[in-house]
């Protein structure tokens, strides 16, 4: 058995083999692995006993289907109308600003990458982004670097 059928077994252990499982089972994987290769959607389809096509459907929805390794960080913000409209631009202005690099792009260090993802269920709160498993709502300009001065200074302690 190779790794990825290892972890995707753990997986489906720990969320259970119901199509609710399907978005936990991802986010699971990408934690390991920071980003879903066709193999790892393939086996999540076999476990699950759906479609890879329903499985490569949600990652894409998600924008999770990475076909190359992120930062050790992976920010996505939330691009859609609630978020939109509350300044969403903004955000990523200022993330971009933060960090030197432009969405969809990576931190020459490994350390961050920032991407824009669909609705994460926290309209009422928005804007929003996710760092990793990580929800940050009622987003500012001061709120966000504030949060990523405190990423680096996570980083710096561990370096
Ligand atoms: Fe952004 Fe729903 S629109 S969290």
């Amino acid at each position: 058995m190779t790794d990825i059928q290892t972890r995707v077994k753990r997986l489906t252990k720990k969320y259970g083999n119901k199509r609710e499982s399907l978005l936990p089972i991802l986010q699971g994987l990408i934690e390991d692995e920071r980003y879903l290769s066709e193999f790892a959607m393939k086996e999540v389809a076999r476990e699950l006993e759906i479609s890879s096509a329903e499985v490569f459907g949600t990652a894409t929805f998600y924008s999770f289907l990475d076909t190359e390794t992120r930062g050790k960080y992976v920010i996505r913000v939330c691009k859609t109308i609630t978020c939109a409209m509350k300044g969403k631009n903004q955000i990523l202005l200022t993330l971009e600003d933060c960090l030197k690099i432009k969405v969809g792009e990576t931190t020459p260090d490994k350390k961050f990458t920032i991407l824009q993802t669909n609705c994460l269920g926290w309209c009422h709160k928005a804007p929003a982004m996710l760092v990793n498993n990580d929800v940050y709502t009622e987003l500012t300009t001061e709120k966000v670097r504030q949060i990523i001065e405190d990423y680096k200074k996570r980083e710096k302690q561990q370096a």
